[in-house]
């Protein structure tokens, strides 16, 4: 499957999975931003690891929409004005500057809540078994030993470690706090979505720590690329407002180590995700298109 097809079926299912009922309020505000275009990337991840290793997309498919209603659930939560205060996303007025603060954050309990029924509802080509391992999952990554913790550390790092000194020890700390929240906040959703794929398709436990080194690895470097976009992209090719990381005292890779330099790791931790998929036979052009995208338009060798 292609991208684009992988995009259009993910987008229908979204929009099948989310029905508009009693209070309609709060299904339009979860709508809302789960319908709105974003790159997809973490079901995608879900069903092409799934496909890759020898797994039926199918079964994954309400699995990988859940990965992605967590995903819009930690992005409204994400924007509120107690966190980031963003106004836009995916190119339109954020969750809350439409239904206000108050309907946002009770629609990404919603979703939070709502994706694994998702999962259990409409999974019936997947044993009891199968689907209380993925349940795990989604719990372990989404929770405060995963996606949580990374959000808390970045708050409380936010104005901490501006100007630091390269030889200071203070460095070192920031150092490990930095790698610490982006491999929460951002890697942990990508482990769900490549593990998931990966138990749908029945993989043994030593293919699945492989495939969770290779989601590890890539969630970092998409983090920084995030960082790094922030500085250098536009609202045109972002669709959220740029710059505000600066403007917030956010550790983030360009805060602390200069533009080019994370650039360069992230060009040497997305040769390590080729080098990771050569290794464990990981066969995937989709895997390398987006790699190779990310490296296009954020890495040091335009
Ligand atoms: C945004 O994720 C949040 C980060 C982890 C940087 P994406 O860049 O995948 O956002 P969408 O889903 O395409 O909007
Ligand atoms: C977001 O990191 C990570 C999560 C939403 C969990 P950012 O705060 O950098 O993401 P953007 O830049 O707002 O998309
Ligand atoms: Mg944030
Ligand atoms: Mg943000
Ligand atoms: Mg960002």
């Amino acid at each position: 499957m292609q991208m684009n097809n992988y995009i259009e079926l993910i987008d229908k299912k979204l929009d099948e999975f989310i029905k508009i009922e009693y209070p309609e309020t709060i299904f339009k505000s979860m709508k809302y931003t789960v319908t709105l275009p974003g790159k997809r990337l973490r079901p995608i991840m879900c069903l092409e690891t799934c496909k890759m290793l020898g797994g039926e997309i199918e079964d994954a498919i309400p699995t990988a929409c859940a990965i992605e209603m967590l995903h819009a659930q930690t992005l409204i939560h994400d924007d509120l004005p107690c966190m980031d205060n963003d106004d836009y996303r995916r190119g339109k007025l954020t969750n809350h500057k439409v239904f206000g603060e108050a309907i946002a954050t009770l629609a990404g309990d919603a979703l939070l809540t709502y994706a694994p029924q998702v999962i259990t509802k409409y999974s019936q080509n997947l044993s009891p078994s199968v689907i209380l391992r993925v349940l795990n999952e989604y719990f372990k990554y989404a929770g405060a030993y995963g996606v949580i913790a990374g959000q808390v550390v970045d708050i409380e790092s936010e104005g901490k470690y501006l100007n630091i000194n390269s030889s200071s020890e203070n460095k070192e700390d920031a150092e490990k706090i930095l790698e610490y929240l982006h491999l929460h906040k951002t890697s942990d959703l990508f482990q769900l979505a490549m593990r998931t794929g990966a138990i749908i398709a029945g993989v043994e436990d030593d293919r699945l720590s492989e495939i969770t080194e290779f989601a590890k690895t890539f969630g970092l470097a998409f983090q920084i690329a995030d960082d790094i976009l922030d500085e250098i992209s536009t609202f045109e090719q972002m669709g959220k407002t740029m710059g505000k990381d600066k403007a917030e005292g956010k550790l983030t890779y360009v805060s602390l180590y200069g533009l080019e330099d994370a650039k360069c790791k992230l060009t040497c931790l997305l040769t390590k995700c080729h080098d990771i998929m050569d290794k464990q036979n990981m066969s995937s052009v989709i895997f390398s298109q987006i790699i190779d995208n990310i490296l296009q338009r954020a890495g040091n060798n335009k």
